[in-house]
């Protein structure tokens, strides 16, 4: 049965002639399992080119930016490259009405102009091992989970630290399989990174949420940074005589572009995704998760539009309404994505045939009735979870939730002897964090987005699950939401910036009970400490039952299939991908090409829709067709399409050809394919990634900081 249905694969996707190869593969692996299929696929290097201890390979140019986004190397004086999405974060810290690097963009002339980041670092890999059997010492069938994870975990410590004895490296160790296997990683860390340029927003985000996560894409999608070093090279604060950083190896730029099924690879590191879950997770997400989130998403997009007419309103929620709007869109692709797939069918069809298999395994025979039973309130917490999050901490009701910023005052004051050096820190701690809820704060939309919530929340979630407040807006407003917030915004000091900072000020022992009576605390707390005592407790529990399950279904999965090559989930750590450049049909009908070019941004040109103002002066270079040795066909080639399986983190990911050239930067994936997390389908799924030689474009003719390309290596 089980190589009758591997039979029918092959048959099945050679004749569509699909070489997509889903998986998000392990560096050290490759030899065993992918690098003759990578060659056979096109590629010309090997895998130790790739990843290698004893040699400079390309995973030394490769880093994890910041917390959740990839960059890479691109030459021997630190410089690095990522997307513009990934350092928007550093590029709005250096912006200010007099310097908006986000709508101007911005190019250092020289080295002295960089700028330096505070917490911002880069991640390099020096070196990863599988360490299963050193975590696993000790453990045996007669202890029970608890003290399996005890053991656990102090032999992960004593790992890492044995590791990293002596050096200034940092160590990892992160399950994989669902904890069936462990890999120890040694990561050197550097942080003193400066910023060296991005191009205007309407470059760097062109498209803005209306071509997010989608295909035919124009986003110029990068920036620059470069990393410094002490005079060893070695990693250092900042300061100012740090020295450009010299990498072990940096990518040289491939000029060639690319064709239909060209291979490439990406490079990078993925976040997470849930590849083996059971067809349980599938029917909770697509059924209950992902619409009710949806929903709620959806009403907060449209407040947030209604007052977009206002520019500075639009600019103040700006980032909000591209985080919102982010998942939202990914959450809708993936249903339809699992759907077009029939995903929950075919994994039922799988779970049909390891049942039976597993009925005799006398072993494994009991995971489904445990996932049917821990499923059937799984899903009524993780929802409850989410909504609460979506209510209070997750760009929903910002005042209410910042009511809470002054807890660690009240709690330093609430002690027998206050300590002064405590309470001047957590005042400006909260002084800092209320400007900056101020900064991009528009009350009204507030008020309105807060209503909102407390209505949708009250009709959707179950009655055990509504905190307090309820009643007393049953109680003392007759249910009437809008009078109760109405009056929650013209009594709360938390409202107002001026009574904010004075109470803040002035803030003594006094002052504890005028935060705990205040109504947007009132508030706060209701739903807070459901949070913590109905909710967060029990979906936690439910989390590790379900994740120990996870642990033994994945292990049986292996066994069942033990004539097939499984991938990990991702997990934040180094990763190949490769596929081949590929066109897609989207919908019956309609066939998207595998490359845009500056004539779609040109096409796309509306002054009256924000996320399609091209600047000025990309519009004079299309009209003088200055392009310069970019031109391909009378044109600048944008973004291309291919088949890697990639997921959040990937973005700033080096895509490569088969020469191990950088041919452009990985930045997101098509929406009928952003089911991948899930279920990856070799027909719909599609990375996209901004062609390197609009970069380079952009650089030189663009921003006129041609001066950067001097240190790069381009090859025709
Ligand atoms: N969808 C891409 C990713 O998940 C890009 C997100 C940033 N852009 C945006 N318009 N929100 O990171
Ligand atoms: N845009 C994502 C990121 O920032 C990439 C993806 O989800 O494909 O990592």
């Amino acid at each position: 049965m089980k190589r009758w249905i591997a039979v029918l694969f092959i048959v099945v996707y050679s004749t569509l002639g699909v070489k997509a190869k889903e998986g998000m593969w392990i560096p050290i692996l490759l030899e065993k399992y992918n690098i003759e299929e990578m060659q056979q696929m096109g590629f010309k290097l090997t895998a130790e080119d790739i990843y290698s201890v004893n040699k400079a390979c390309m995973k030394d140019a490769v880093v994890l930016f910041g917390s959740g986004c990839t960059g890479e190397l691109i030459s021997d004086q630190g410089l690095l490259i990522t997307n513009h999405h990934c350092g928007y974060r550093a590029i709005q810290s250096h912006s200010s009405v007099e310097h908006d690097y986000l709508t101007d963009g911005f190019w250092a002339k020289s080295r002295d102009e960089e700028l330096p980041n505070d917490n911002l670092s880069v991640t390099f890999l020096k070196s990863m091992k599988d360490v299963t059997n050193e975590v696993m010492e000790g453990i045996s069938d007669d202890l029970s989970e608890e003290e399996k994870d005890k053991i656990i975990e102090k032999n992960i410590s004593s790992i890492k630290k044995e590791a990293i004895k002596d050096t200034h490296y940092k160590a990892e160790l992160k399950p994989f399989f669902h904890s069936n296997q462990y890999f120890l990683f040694i990561n050197e860390v550097y942080k003193d990174i400066r910023l060296v340029g991005a191009p205007p927003s309407a470059i760097g985000k062109f498209g803005g949420d209306t071509d997010n996560w989608m295909w035919p894409r124009h986003t110029g999608d990068f920036s620059l940074f470069r990393i410094y070093a002490n005079k060893d090279n070695q990693p250092a604060e900042y300061a100012a005589d740090n020295v450009p950083y010299k990498p072990g190896k940096h990518f040289a730029i491939s000029m060639k572009g690319v064709q239909e099924d060209d291979f490439t690879m990406v490079f990078g590191y993925p976040g997470s995704t849930e590849q083996y879950a059971p067809s349980n997770h599938l029917t909770m997400i697509t059924q209950k998760i992902n619409p009710e989130l949806i929903d709620v998403r959806t009403r907060k997009l449209e407040i947030i539009d209604s007052y977009k007419s206002d520019p500075a309103i639009r600019i103040k929620y700006a980032a909000k309404d591209a985080s919102i709007s982010n998942s939202w869109k990914r959450w809708i692709g993936e249903i339809r994505g699992l759907e077009k797939l029939d995903a929950i069918n075919k994994k039922k069809d799988f779970e049909a045939g390891f049942k039976s298999w597993a009925a005799s395994t006398n072993k494994y025979e009991d995971i489904f009735d445990e996932y049917d039973r821990l499923y059937e309130d799984y899903g009524d917490y993780r929802l409850v979870y989410y909504y609460i999050n979506e209510v209070i901490f997750r760009n929903g009701a910002e005042m209410v939730r910042a009511s809470s910023y002054l807890d660690k005052l009240v709690r330093e004051f609430k002690k027998p002897k206050p300590d002064s050096v405590m309470v001047n820190l957590y005042k400006a701690e909260a002084r800092s964090s209320f400007e900056k809820l101020f900064k991009d704060y528009h009350k009204p939309l507030d008020k309105e987005m807060t209503a909102m919530l407390l209505s949708i929340y009250q009709q959707r979630m179950k009655p055990e699950f509504l905190p307090d407040i309820y009643n007393e807006i049953q109680k003392k407003h007759k249910n009437n939401i809008e009078k109760y917030v109405d009056k929650l915004f013209a009594k709360s000091v938390f409202a107002e910036p001026e009574l904010v900072f004075s109470f803040i000020d002035k803030f003594s022992a006094k002052s504890i009970n005028k935060v705990q009576r205040d109504p947007a605390y009132v508030l706060y707390s209701s739903f807070y400490n459901l949070y913590r005592n109905k909710v967060a407790v029990v979906y936690g529990e439910l989390n590790s039952k379900i994740e120990g399950l996870n642990k033994r279904y994945m292990a049986a999965q292996m066994e069942y299939q033990d004539d097939k090559v499984f991938y990990p989930d991702a997990n934040l750590t180094l990763r190949v991908s490769y596929g081949k450049v590929r066109a897609y049909e989207p919908r019956d009908g309609v066939l998207y090409k595998n490359t845009t070019t500056l004539e779609g941004i040109i096409e796309k040109d509306n002054p009256d829709i924000y996320d399609y103002r091209v600047p000025e002066r990309l519009k004079e270079l299309h009209k003088n067709k200055d392009y310069g040795k970019y031109e391909v066909d009378g044109t600048v080639p944008v973004c291309f399409i291919a088949t890697n399986h990639t997921t959040g983190g990937n973005s700033g990911s080096p895509v490569i050809n088969a020469n191990g050239e950088l041919i452009g930067i990985n930045f997101d994936r098509a929406w009928e394919g952003v089911m991948s997390d899930l279920m990856f389908n070799p027909v719909q799924c599609r990375n996209i990634t901004l062609d390197i030689r609009y970069v380079l474009f952009l650089i030189d003719k663009f921003a006129g900081a041609g001066y950067l390309l001097e240190e790069m290596d381009i090859v025709m």
